[in-house]
């Protein structure tokens, strides 16, 4: 554990302190204040809010995510759209940037579509994404990112009151149509939608890039994938351990506590670390090892309690069962390119900014 200054949080590193404190919302409150991520939200989106004002918006959207409906609704759009950029990976060639015709694009359809977003291009909604999680985490204050939230929400407000005037009449499966016909205020409605933004495409889009970097470094693990399409749930797994594309959840404590032996008082900004949690040698054997036949499963990548990752099953159908094995089968010889490494970004939201492959 440490007090960092220059961002003002006490920052929890182990499994057991990460987990104690997703554990107990009585004392670890989501509603952070002064929170970057409301301002550039303009409104509290679910993950800012506790008990059960936190739970009754966070039901909306469930019914939709689980596994029954993403197997019945989602997968087969999750199908089409990962053949579209295989398509795209295919025509750009060996060196192209897996990153960048892949895997940002097809994050971002899957999200458009799970939200009910017809019209809206992936290019414009992995744009307005990365505006709000730089919002969110704009603990030095730019005033260049605050800017760029504004045009992108000003953005989506479009965009969402076309989708308010066809979902009005026309329910469908979409999240945006559970939220609208639930009767929250509309600035809620929004807010989640821009929640759904940020928090739908950096994740899968970075787990599709990171599963390919280590299956090239892995190969005995790809071979083993190979032999049984369930394999694959696996990779993805422990690729969100491994590599956690989130890096740190944030809550402020309530009262006065303790984690692992340590006092933290109350009011403080408390940085929860999963991504580390997820390298505890505690918790996990050979933790700086990928090892997706490992048989300690249970990571904290997604989270844990009331506030689990809503798409945990929509993002391990669409990348973990389908884009990583659909990418496999069409390209055979994938791996990265040894002369051109890539680069990677980010430290809240982490992962490859760009990717090039070969094959
Ligand atoms: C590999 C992909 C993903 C990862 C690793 C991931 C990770 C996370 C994490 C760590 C949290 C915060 C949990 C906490 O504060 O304790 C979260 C929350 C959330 N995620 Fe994801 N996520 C992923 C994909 C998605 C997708 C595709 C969607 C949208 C369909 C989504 C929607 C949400 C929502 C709405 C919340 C807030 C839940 C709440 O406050 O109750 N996530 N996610």
């Amino acid at each position: 554990m440490a007090w960092v200054p220059s961002i003002k949080k006490v920052l929890v590193a182990s499994f057991s302190g990460c987990l104690f404190g997703e554990q107990h919302p009585e004392v670890f409150s989501n509603d952070v204040s002064g929170a970057h991520m409301t301002r550039a939200f303009g409104g509290q989106p679910m993950i800012r809010k506790d008990g059960a004002a936190h739970a009754a918006e966070r039901s909306i959207i469930n019914p939709t995510l689980r596994p029954k409906m993403i197997a019945q609704v989602w997968e087969q759009r999750f199908r089409t759209n990962a053949n579209t950029y295989l398509e795209e990976l295919e025509a750009a060639g060996p060196g192209a940037d897996l990153n960048e015709v892949f895997a940002a694009p097809l994050a971002a359809k899957n999200l458009i579509d799970l939200l009910g977003l017809t019209g809206v291009s992936p290019t414009d909604l992995a744009r307005w994404s990365a505006d709000f999680i730089a919002g969110a985490g704009n603990v030095l204050d730019s005033d260049d990112i605050w800017l760029r939230c504004q045009r992108s929400r000003a953005e989506v407000d479009v965009a969402l009151d076309e989708a308010f005037r066809r979902l009005r009449n026309h329910a469908d499966d979409s999240m945006t149509s559970l939220l609208l016909h639930s009767g929250m205020s509309l600035e809620s409605v929004r807010a989640n939608v821009i929640l759904a933004i940020s928090g739908g495409v950096n994740e899968p889009q970075h787990i599709t890039t990171s599963s390919v970097s280590l299956l090239t470094q892995h190969p005995e693990h790809l071979a083993w994938a190979r032999e049984d399409a369930g394999n694959f749930a696996n990779i993805f797994q422990e690729t969100v351990r491994f590599q956690s594309p989130i890096g740190m959840v944030t809550r402020e404590t309530k009262t006065s506590t303790e984690i692992d032996g340590f006092a933290i008082p109350a009011q403080s900004q408390v940085g929860l670390l999963v991504a580390s949690a997820n390298r505890d040698a505690t918790k996990f054997e050979n933790p700086d090892l990928f090892d997706p036949r490992r048989p300690e499963r249970r990571h904290l990548g997604f989270g844990s309690g009331n506030h689990m990752c809503a798409g945990k099953w929509a993002a391990e159908t669409a990348i973990g069962r389908i884009a990583v094995p659909a990418l496999y089968e069409r390209f055979p010889g994938l791996s990265t390119d040894p002369a051109n490494p890539g680069t990677w970004d980010g430290w809240a939201f982490r992962g490859y900014a760009s990717l090039p492959v070969i094959w």
